[in-house]
């Protein structure tokens, strides 16, 4: 079965275009059917559109987050999604998605979590001067960027990097981490307990025939 995929995303949309890609490429087991926007200007929503995927900019001006969700939720449903995936959708999730999608949200965030969440984590890391930082996909939850952990992939800091250089090679690494762990997902090889997630290898998967 394939994995019919929401993306929502604020900005350029660098990991919408590595899971389309890795879903056009048949590395997935996944097909995006909707990108969804909180701001007209998206790069995002353009990227979409040429590769023939819906795409809508809600409006969140004027609206509580409850109201705004809403909104999202229904658009997410009437495309019969089964996974919500946040990439650079700059904002919290709240109560009415987390509810109505349970365990169906991801998110990727560039650093190693628990260190460095909330916005810039690139910079807050190089200013840090930590040795090693890299990415984190996770499922969503109430806190910022505090979900269970899907996979990591590490990536060093260089003397002569700058925040930029940095966040570069932290989105090369992205790019990797958020295609495959929605490839988990979509194997359905990745078990909650708690806050660990165990990731099952495919033969399990196999022996449960998923
Ligand atoms: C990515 O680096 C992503 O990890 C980050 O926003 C960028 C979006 O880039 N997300 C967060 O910081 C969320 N806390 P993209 O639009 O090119 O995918």
């Amino acid at each position: 079965m394939t994995l019919r995929i929401g993306v929502l995303a604020s900005g350029r949309g660098t990991n919408l275009q590595a899971i389309l890609d890795a879903a056009a490429g048949g590395l997935l087991p996944a097909q995006v059917v909707v990108v969804i926007s909180d701001r007209a200007e998206a790069p995002a929503l353009g990227i979409a559109k040429a590769r023939n995927v819906p795409a809508f900019f809600i409006d969140p001006r004027g609206l509580d987050r409850a109201t705004f969700e809403l909104q999202l939720a229904d658009c997410l449903d009437r495309h019969r999604v089964d996974l919500v995936c946040l990439a650079g959708f700059m904002r919290v999730v709240g109560k009415v998605m987390l509810e109505r999608f349970e365990s169906r949200i991801l998110n990727i965030h560039p650093s190693l979590l628990p260190a460095f969440p909330g916005l810039d984590a690139q910079r807050q890391a190089w200013e840090h001067g930590v040795k090693i930082t890299g990415c984190t996909v996770h499922f969503v939850d109430r806190g910022v960027d505090t979900g269970p952990i899907i996979l990591q992939r590490a990536v060093p800091v260089l003397d002569e990097d700058t925040p930029d250089t940095l966040a570069a090679r932290i989105l090369k690494a992205e790019h990797l981490a958020y295609p495959e762990a929605i490839r988990l997902f979509a194997e359905g090889r990745l078990v909650r307990e708690g806050r660990r997630v165990r990731v099952l290898p495919p033969e399990a998967c196999r022996e449960r025939n998923l």
